[in-house]
């Protein structure tokens, strides 16, 4: 199956059309913005209704990353001569309120709720993933190099905190929340 990235290469080969795919650039460079700003305010709420200290941890030091995934945003605009905006990013409003019901509708202090959290915060990191990796490949071909590579660094960060979710799932959350 062909990616995002090679239809937009592939509906842009041979066009004169590299105004149209920088602007389609910016549009996903103000969503993912949106979409970052939003998880900061989000992870506080999910590191605070979580049960183990670990998942408590794992939310509370993505937080710090995406603090700074939002300084990098800024960055990239500028490495583009455009000033950081925003734009409202309905699928990470949608995910984040997935989080918020899976709070209300779990009890708290029990690993049936990280077993959720868990979910919602892996849902949100591969749409974090899929977005940076689009933004990444659509960088390189405008020739946005420090954009590239900025985009690059978040890109890692993103599948790190998506890998150490899964650990935590593994090591004993799901097995627990089973036996409640
Ligand atoms: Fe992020
Ligand atoms: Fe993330």
């Amino acid at each position: 199956m062909a990616s995002f990235t090679d239809s937009v290469s592939n509906f842009f080969k041979g066009e004169d059309n590299d105004t149209s795919l920088r602007g389609l650039f910016i549009e996903l460079l103000k969503d993912i913005y949106y979409a970052e700003k939003k998880l900061t305010d989000t992870l506080p709420v999910l590191a605070n209704a979580a049960t183990t200290s670990e998942l408590k941890s794992a939310f509370q030091l993505h937080l710090q990353e995406t603090q700074t995934q939002v300084q990098r945003l800024e960055q990239v605009f500028r490495s583009i001569g455009e000033e950081p905006d925003e734009v409202t990013c309905e699928a990470m409003d949608g995910l984040v309120e997935e989080g918020n019901e899976v709070i209300s509708e779990t009890t708290d202090g029990t690993l049936t709720r990280d077993a959720g959290l868990i979910v919602s915060g892996q849902k949100v990191e591969h749409y974090e993933i899929a977005t940076y990796g689009s933004l990444r490949s659509l960088a390189q071909m405008l020739g946005f190099t420090e954009a590239a590579q900025l985009l690059e660094q978040t890109l890692k960060e993103e599948k790190a905190a998506d890998e150490k979710l899964t650990t935590i799932a593994e090591s004993f959350v799901n097995q627990r929340a089973a036996a409640e």
